[in-house]
């Protein structure tokens, strides 16, 4: 095996690269299905899928060969001109919605919501409408309006002062109400809210939101930038959290959308989907074709595959073992979207932080890539082709980890 090269990459991204993450010190250089190797060639089974985004693995030879296909044929053009796979997979996605309407292709998850924010203030302005109730606890993004779109105040620190008009309730049906007024124009909600712990909303609540919504002629908006497009075992978010029929009136997607390419994406009813008109909202690369074919073929792969019906089977094979699991509290999630919550333990020598990073930590040195999620939660988010055996594996992981840490009372 060669030895490291110098400067290592660790040291070039120390020297190089502004500090936003605080990354764990592995530099990944190959994958093949659930698993990846680093730079010094070890092994590890990769639950993280790149934080959900991943859907069919590393080096699935169907996105592999629709990049390769396409890249040579058309990479880019701007949105001045139509394309074949951009104008495909919007009635793709409407077809997965199975709600008419249109769909607006940008690069990711923050600006497939800025999408919406503006959607909800064109449809407000002429009543006066502006502002968006959003939840504790949620994730929109990391542009100025989606922190101020999410609720935890962590990525609000220090870039102030706020984008107006977002307000931040708990997630309970009076404080949404408490919180509508004559100025609300819409309510945004992940029907399984990932970053902040992987906590699905109740069916109930996200009915009641639809009712609410339609009362005051607000805009219900969800955000499934992380449990949409099959991670959960089902198309629609909405419909893993048991409430198939409060239907929304726009989704964002980006993640598991471009199975690892770069892509987000909005739709929005019929009723609505004019409102952005030429020249209101636009993104020079959103929708490319290289990114709608790498779509394309994730959602040719999800189906012919059968990756949802594995998605759900394998979450609940994960979900029994790991449940059983000494130390894990709760698994929470849908399909392949769980959260496992942790209580403490005792620390090592030198270990700091909460216990979901501390126990991430030794996870990815006993070869398990897991995802920190809050204090006390490690997020399990597998490829939704992962198998039998790669859970099988993980779990006991898991369990050789866990065994060894010392509960705190
Ligand atoms: C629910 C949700 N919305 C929005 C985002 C932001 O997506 P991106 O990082 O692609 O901007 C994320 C990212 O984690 C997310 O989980």
């Amino acid at each position: 095996m060669p030895g490291p090269t110098f400067p290592t990459t660790a040291e070039l991204y120390a020297r190089h690269v502004i500090p936003t993450y605080a990354r764990f010190p592995l530099a990944m250089v190959r994958g093949r299905g659930t698993r990846v190797w680093d730079e010094g060639g070890r092994e590890y089974l990769d639950f993280t899928s790149g934080i959900a985004v991943n859907s069919l693995g590393h080096a699935h030879p169907a996105l592999r060969d629709a990049l390769a296909a396409q890249a040579d044929e058309l990479v880019h053009t701007s949105n001045l001109f139509l394309t074949r796979p951009q104008a495909l997979l919007a009635a793709r996605l409407e077809k997965m919605v199975g709600i008419r309407g249109k769909v607006f292709f940008c690069n990711s998850g923050a600006e497939a919501n800025e999408g919406l924010y503006k959607l909800a203030r064109k449809h407000g302005a002429p009543h006066g409408r502006h502002e968006i109730i959003t939840l504790d606890a949620s994730f929109h993004g990391r542009t100025l309006g989606g922190i101020a779109a999410t609720g935890q105040s962590k990525v609000k620190l220090g870039f102030g002062p706020p984008v107006d008009g977002f307000i931040n309730v708990p997630a309970r049906i009076e404080c949404v109400a408490n919180a509508t007024g004559p100025r609300t124009a819409a309510v945004l909600v992940e029907p399984i809210q990932g970053e902040g712990g992987v906590r699905p909303l109740s069916p109930d609540f996200l009915r009641a939101l639809r009712a609410l919504c339609d009362t005051h002629g607000i805009l219900l908006f969800y955000d499934e930038v992380q449990c949409g497009l099959g991670r959960t075992g089902h198309w629609c978010g909405w419909h893993s959290a048991g409430a198939a029929d409060a239907e929304p009136d726009a989704v964002s997607w980006a993640k598991g959308i471009g199975g690892g390419f770069p892509l987000g994406g909005f739709w929005v009813r019929e009723a609505y989907a004019d409102l952005l008109g030429p020249g209101t909202h636009g993104t020079t690369y959103g929708g490319s074709p290289l990114a709608c074919a790498a779509a394309n073929a994730v959602f040719d792969t999800i189906e012919k595959e059968s990756l949802l019906a594995n998605a759900r089977e394998r979450g609940s094979q994960l979900r029994k073992a790991v449940g059983q699991l000494t130390l894990v509290h709760e698994v929470r999630g849908a399909g392949l979207l769980l959260g496992a919550e942790i209580g403490d333990f005792e620390p090592h020598e030198g270990e700091e932080g909460a216990p979901a990073l501390r126990l991430t930590k030794r996870l990815i040195k006993a070869g398990l890539l897991v995802v920190p999620a809050g204090e006390q939660t490690i997020r399990l988010l597998p490829p939704l082709n992962v198998t039998t055996e790669e859970c099988d594996a993980a779990v006991a992981i898991l369990r050789e980890v866990l065994a060894v840490a010392q509960p705190l009372v």
